[in-house]
């Protein structure tokens, strides 16, 4: 029998990272944060100047990746900074309509199911890359509230940011995300929508460790 895995899905600054990780540390799982293979393929198509299919594939399938607790490594150089800006966040929306690149990273991320488990967020965690999730969780929030918390967030880390370019290309990113023709950002019919804009991370936390509870998953609190 393979690993569970817990699939939290849903746009753009919903919190699904933050929480997901939190999911993970409660109750002694792995951690995939999708997102960052997308955004890393994003880096590297952005430095070569290339949005071309084949290339991609390449890239993805050759690039040199660590994710160590939080920090992200491409070979020996550190990319968690780089790798979260909002121009790589924008060009990863753009190569993530590429099928071939999307193929191609389906197996590194069904490389990190192994037990105990697994908690994976992104846009298709429970509708494609892992359909028989145990638990899927499609988080969301008014477009409003994730406006904001992103830009409260990149003020925190000392990063200049303009609240309504920020609200424009969430937007952008949404639609882009939700009408692609290949893993559409869509819940899955068997998920648990969650909507979080009235809710604290540790409110939203509670809720989905609570859901895994139920269904007997994960180690002892
Ligand atoms: O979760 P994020 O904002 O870091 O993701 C960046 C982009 O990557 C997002 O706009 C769409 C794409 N993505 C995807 O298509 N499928 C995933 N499972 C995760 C991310």
């Amino acid at each position: 029998m393979s690993a569970p895995v817990i699939a939290i899905d849903g746009p753009s600054a919903s919190g699904k990272g933050t929480i997901a990780s939190r999911v993970a540390k409660r109750l002694g799982f792995h951690y995939l944060e999708s997102g960052a293979l997308y955004r890393l393929v994003a880096l590297l198509s952005l430095r070569e100047g290339t949005m071309q299919e084949n290339r991609l594939v390449e890239l993805a399938e050759e690039m040199d990746v660590l994710f160590d607790d939080g920090d992200i490594l491409l070979g020996d150089e550190a990319v968690t900074e780089k790798v979260r800006s909002e121009p790589v966040g924008n060009r990863a929306s753009e190569v993530a309509k590429v099928p071939g690149l999307r193929q191609a990273l389906l197996r590194r991320q069904r490389a990190f199911r192994r037990p105990p488990g697994l908690v994976a967020d992104g846009r298709d965690m429970g509708t494609v890359v892992f359909p028989d999730a145990e638990l899927k969780v499609f988080l969301t929030a008014s477009p409003e509230i994730r406006a904001e918390r992103r830009y409260k967030q990149l003020i925190e880390k000392g990063i200049d940011a303009n609240l309504r370019a920020l609200s424009r290309d969430l937007r952008d990113r949404d639609e882009r995300d939700a009408k692609r023709a290949v893993a559409p950002l869509v819940p899955a019919p068997d998920s648990q929508v969650l909507d979080s804009s009235a809710l604290s991370i540790d409110e939203v936390v509670e809720r989905i460790v609570g859901w895994c509870r139920e269904r007997k998953l994960g180690g002892p609190a």
